[in-house]
């Protein structure tokens, strides 16, 4: 048995040495015991620091993708994270696809853990709250209780956010100093150590009111979006109950007044982005891994993000990911993208040309005995998960854009145009940039009569050929209407 030493519980370097000399001596992840903090008196051999590997030639296989999930996982609580990740990382020597098979169970509880982090890293970034503490200079400090051991994970996403602020964030565990210029951790505080209320509390307040609609109150969906639990640290909480309370005096108004002038997609303010600039698109990725903001992300298994290389000149967009796409957490790897595939080739493209990339980033489904039954994203799905849709294009900006679909015109236009109508006019995305249109290979799928079959396939093809010619012509992809 040999007992591997790590400096903290988030002693992610630690871990990695460990596991390098481990398995450059060969030892089974059942011969391992890992220990956080000072050495005890042991019967067996202690590892303090990574021992030299006795094989320096021996190379142990690990992909990028397995030490970001490792990365996070390594935050969660489960005290028996340390070993998992050995332990698949040991597999993964002979069965370099491991991460893929979405039924192992090793691999669905790393997924289970990285999901928890990222839900947590998610929630700490949307409600951590600041209050000033007046000085020579201000400083703004924030009390928060995640539920994992995120603070060192997520500093830097704070650091960027407030980068002109001098700021402290406390937690029970452990505290983050950031002081315009150098972050700095610390042990952990107390609730009293942060200070109660301030000016910005008002502004909260005030900026919580005004983007409340009661016409739109779910009190559901708001639990699950700001849990009770964040509450107590949150000003504007107070106001939740009243405003409930008076939803439905205020709805009736609004019912009672003129409407407003409908705003163009355009016209709305995303939030942007927060991305490190040196691997911009797997940070999203990452990110978008833990957003639970529909109503159906919690029932599929994971978040299944478009891939394909940066500079790609054409981006295909696609509805939302279906049984097959949910389980692998690839976009069209099920029947739809066999059809999608065998198209491709007919174009002269490839899978590996384009990004590819689905209007809905959670499969929606209907459970029915041992099957899941896919149904359609509703307009307020395609409308929320527009946010990754809008950060995939501000990174990837394809010269051409091809949406497959009602739900991916929908995505990208936010209106909702007849696919038969966009398919022959073009449509205008919300970035500005001109959108062409086809049919859904599911639906081509779903079509009883070959013949139409076989005219539907003829028009997929034509249009995926007609996509690649633009973007061979480098042909801008300028507004339809010119603006
Ligand atoms: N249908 C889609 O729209 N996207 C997929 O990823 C799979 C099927």
């Amino acid at each position: 048995m040999r007992v591997a030493r790590l400096d903290s519980e988030t002693d992610f370097e630690g871990w990695r040495g460990h596991a390098r000399s481990l398995l450059c001596d060969g030892v089974p992840p059942e011969d391992v015991t890992w220990q956080v903090g000072e050495s005890q008196d042991s019967l067996f051999a202690i590892l303090d620091a990574p021992a030299p590997p006795r094989d320096p030639a021996y190379k142990p296989r690990v992909s990028k993708r397995f030490l970001a999930d490792a990365k996070l996982a390594l935050c969660h609580r489960d005290p028996e994270r340390f070993g998992l990740l050995y332990r698949l990382i040991h597999r993964m020597q002979d069965d370099a696809d491991l991460l893929s098979n979405a039924v192992d169970d090793d691999v669905i509880r790393l997924n289970a853990l990285v999901k928890a982090v990222s839900r947590d890293r998610h929630k700490m970034r949307a409600f951590v709250r600041f209050r000033a503490v007046k000085g020579e200079r201000d400083t703004f400090v924030s009390w928060f209780e995640p539920e994992h051991r995120i603070v060192e994970e997520n500093a830097p996403f704070f650091v960027r956010r407030f980068a002109n602020m001098h700021w402290s964030i406390l937690t029970p565990e452990r505290s983050a100093h950031y002081d315009g210029k150098d972050l700095r951790f610390g042990p952990g505080a107390a609730r009293e150590d942060a200070p109660d209320g301030d000016a910005l509390e008002d502004l909260w307040r005030v900026y919580y009111g005004a983007i409340f609609n009661p016409a739109r109150l779910k009190v559901k969906a708001m639990g699950a979006e700001m849990p009770r639990k964040y509450w107590k640290n949150l000003p504007e909480a107070e106001l939740i109950a009243p405003l409930i309370a008076e939803a439905r005096k205020v709805e009736d108004t609004m019912v009672e007044a003129a409407p407003t002038p409908a705003k163009r997609l355009a016209d709305y303010a995303y939030p942007e982005p927060d991305l490190p600039p040196d691997d911009a698109l797997a940070a999203l990725r990452r990110e978008a891994a833990g957003c639970a903001v529909c109503d159906h992300a919690c029932h599929a298994t994971q978040t299944v993000f478009g891939e394909g290389p940066l500079d790609a000149a054409i981006m295909v967009v696609g509805e939302q990911p279906g049984d097959r796409e949910d389980i692998a957490g690839r976009p069209f790897v099920g029947p739809a993208g066999e059809v999608f595939h065998a198209a491709l080739a007919e174009a002269g493209l490839s899978r590996d040309d384009l990004y590819l990339t689905n209007a809905v980033k959670h499969f929606r489904f209907i459970p029915r005995g041992k099957q899941r039954l896919h149904q359609s994203p509703k307009v307020g799905h395609i409308d929320q998960c527009r946010w990754w849709l809008k950060a995939e294009r501000k990174l990837v900006r394809p010269k051409v854009t091809l949406a497959m679909g009602a739900t991916a015109i929908r995505a990208l236009s936010g209106r909702s145009i007849p696919v038969a109508e966009a398919r022959e006019r073009g449509f205008d995305c919300f970035d500005g940039r001109a959108g062409l249109a086809t049919v859904h290979p599911a639906a081509i799928l779903r079509q009883v009569d070959e013949r139409d079959a076989a005219t539907m396939r003829a028009s997929l093809v034509a249009d995926l050929y007609r996509a690649r010619e633009m973007a061979d012509a480098a042909v801008p992809a300028l507004s339809l209407s010119g603006s």
